[in-house]
Parts: C-alpha cells; sequence; structure tokens
C-alpha cells in the first residue's frame, strides 16, 4: 500500500455509505483549499448497512483501491459517523471550570441521558462558546456514541494501513461545508434547511446563522428512484444504475422517472420540516440546500423549488476551491462527495 506514494500532510476526507465510498483530499488553507485528489467506488451490497459497518473486508478492499486509483498521497484519514448513532446534548458549565473539572462533570452528566452502560460508550465533548442566557456559562456540546460501532472503524482504518486523525459525525462534515460558503447562508430572518439524500437513508438539518437548530432521519434515498427506473423499464439494479449514469438516458426519462421521484422528495422534504414547524417557533425557512449523489441529477433543483415555492439549491462543496484536475468531472459528482469534503476541510482548521 506504501510503497507507491509519497508521504503528504493532507488529511483524506472518507465518507462510506451504503452504496459507495466517496473520498476528497484537500490541501491549502481554509480560505483558500485545493482538491488534489477525489474519487468515488462502489460497495458490495451489504458491506455497509443499516449506517454501520457490515463487512469491514470488503470496504477495506475498496478503499485501499480507491486511494490508489484516486492518487491520493495523505495518510491521516477522517471518518465519519452516522448522526442517528450519535447522542448529543449541550450543557452550560462554569465559564471558570478547569478542563480536568469539564471532563468529569461531563462523565457525571452523561450517565443521566445516554442509555447504554457508561463503558461501552465514547464521550467528546466541545466548547461551543458563551451560552446565551448566562453569561456565567459556556455551551458545551457533548457527543457520545457506542464503542462498538468507533471501533469497527478504527479497526477499519488500521487494516487498510492506513492513520486515523479523526472521527467526525457526517452532519457536522456537512454543516461545516454548508458554512464554509457564504453564498448560501440565509438572507432573512429565516433558517435554511439542509437535506442530503443518500441511498438508503435522507436527513434533514435546519440551521441558522450560529447552530443546528433541528436534524431528523428519513427512510428515504436514491434507492426509491432505482425503484422506480426498475419498474419503469423492467430492468435489473445494476442496469438501472447505468440508466441513472447515461449522458443518454431514455427519451421519457423526466416525466416518467425524475417527475414522479421529485414529487416523492417534496413529499420527504415536506413531511420532515412539518416535524421541525411543529417544535420550534418558526412556520417558514429561507431556503433549502440538498446535497447527495442524486441530486446531481440535471433539473432536480429547478423542479423541486417550483413545486417547494422556496429557493432550492444542490451544494457544491468545491465552489470555493481550486481543482488541479478535470472541473468538470468533479462538478458532476460534487453533491456526493459533501461529507468527504466537509471530512477533509476539518484538517485545514
Ligand atoms: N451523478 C449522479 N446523478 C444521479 N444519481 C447519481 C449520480 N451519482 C450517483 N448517483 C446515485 O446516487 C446513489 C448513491 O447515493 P449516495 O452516494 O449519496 O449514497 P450513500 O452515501 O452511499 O448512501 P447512504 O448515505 O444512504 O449510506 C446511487 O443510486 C447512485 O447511482
Ligand atoms: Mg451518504
Amino acid at each position: 500500500m506504501k510503497l507507491f506514494r509519497s508521504k503528504s500532510n493532507a488529511v483524506l476526507g472518507v465518507d462510506i455509505g451504503t452504496h459507495s465510498i466517496k473520498l476528497v483530499e484537500l490541501a491549502g488553507s481554509y480560505a483558500n483549499p485545493r482538491v488534489i485528489a477525489w474519487g468515488v467506488a462502489p460497495l458490495p451490497v451489504g458491506a455497509f448497512s443499516e449506517n454501520t459497518i457490515a463487512n469491514s473486508e470488503l470496504i477495506s478492499d475498496a478503499l485501499n483501491g480507491l486511494i490508489i486509483k484516486s492518487g491520493a498521497k495523505g495518510e491521516s484519514v477522517a471518518v465519519s459517523v452516522s448522526s442517528s448513532h450519535a447522542i448529543t446534548k449541550v450543557l452550560g458549565m462554569p465559564v471558570d471550570i478547569s478542563e480536568l473539572e469539564m471532563e468529569e462533570q461531563i462523565s457525571i452528566e452523561a450517565l443521566h441521558f445516554i442509555p447504554y452502560p457508561i463503558d461501552e460508550v465514547n464521550i467528546d465533548f466541545e466548547v461551543l462558546g458563551p451560552s446565551s442566557n448566562n453569561d456565567q456559562e459556556n455551551d458545551v456540546l457533548l457527543v457520545a456514541c457506542r464503542r462498538s460501532i468507533v471501533d469497527d472503524y478504527i479497526d477499519l482504518i488500521e487494516d487498510s494501513e492506513l492513520g486515523l486523525k479523526y472521527i467526525d459525525i457526517d452532519t457536522y462534515a456537512l454543516e461545516r461545508v454548508y458554512r464554509s460558503q457564504n453564498s448560501l447562508t440565509a438572507n432573512s430572518d429565516q433558517p435554511v434547511a439542509l437535506f442530503d439524500v443518500g441511498s438508503s437513508t435522507s436527513h434533514l438539518m435546519v440551521v441558522d446563522d450560529e447552530r443546528v437548530l433541528y436534524s431528523r432521519h428519513q427512510n428515504f434515498g436514491a434507492s426509491q428512484l432505482i425503484k422506480l427506473i426498475r419498474k419503469e423499464y423492467g430492468v435489473s439494479a445494476d442496469e438501472a444504475e447505468e440508466i441513472l449514469h447515461s449522458s443518454q438516458p431514455p427519451g421519457d426519462f423526466l416525466t416518467a422517472v425524475q417527475e414522479p421521484f421529485v414529487e416523492m422528495l417534496r413529499q420527504e422534504v415536506s413531511r420532515a420540516l412539518q416535524f421541525f414547524y411543529s417544535s420550534s417557533a418558526f412556520s417558514n425557512i429561507d431556503s433549502i440546500v440538498l446535497s447527495g449523489s442524486c441530486c446531481a441529477l440535471n433539473g432536480l433543483a429547478a423542479d423541486l423549488e417550483m413545486k417547494m415555492r422556496t429557493k432550492v439549491t444542490v451544494l457544491n462543496p468545491v465552489a470555493n476551491a481550486t481543482v488541479q484536475m478535470n472541473r468538470d468531472a468533479i462538478t458532476r459528482m460534487a453533491p456526493g462527495l459533501s461529507i468527504a469534503y466537509g471530512l477533509s476541510l476539518r484538517g485545514l482548521m
């Protein structure tokens, strides 16, 4: 593995999904990132399932192949755990508390809301800044995840002879990409809805200028799009994937497949937003930002915008980055690379 690769300090952002692994390697700085390698490798069915590593050997093989094919040089990797496995809570902590005291306090607080034995979870925390309702306290974000899930990622990266730089939460990586692009932030006092469409699951995150207001998973994804193609054209799953990627899809693709899929997407986004509205004081959003590989479909954002009567944009993580290789090729895959990009971007912060 290491034979033909010269060293680089860059962090490889690696997003492992149900359908594929996405990799992005950035160099430069947070303000001026440069994409030096990227790639996507499909995973065999069942390798990654229900947001967990199901067959680490298959994933390790695909990851090693992807690193060689993409020409990535970094040896430190950042991976993410699905937010569906993370338990988070914001706690108020006195501003003058020492790091050690904070750790002790957090271990005690964690006992109250983590539904697993404490020795079976990994706990991390980050000081977010002064609490809005108490100037003697800082808000501290506590994140916990079952140790067995984290250990699977640690073993996977070790088996691939790479170094694990950090384990993040996928939604934090996505939020980082969004916040790195000023053009997307709200130009009203309404929050923005980030909607990530994966292969099997989707995730809504509602954010304001500073923080995440709401987060929710739904069982919806590009697998529904594949089902529509299979039904419409009587083809296998692999053939449906080929049709999806074809530069010359069937003549009725837009009306027979894309339109019904966008209608399903509208229903899912609307349903998720209704849950947000009913749990908050908001009854509107500024705009919707889509991510996930299938959101690269031509015209998808415009179709959804028309149906929702709300501004819809597709996240293009490389919009502010210099791309040394073929920009067209990465732009076509860009919405699907968002999480991997956000993981690598953390290495530049
Ligand atoms: N350029 C593209 N245009 C349309 N669809 C695409 C494109 N690239 C990939 N897809 C489709 O998107 C689906 C995979 O989506 P994605 O990569 O977001 O899933 P994943 O991250 O592996 O899954 P999950 O997040 O649910 O674990 C596949 O069905 C794939 O064919
Ligand atoms: Mg995904």
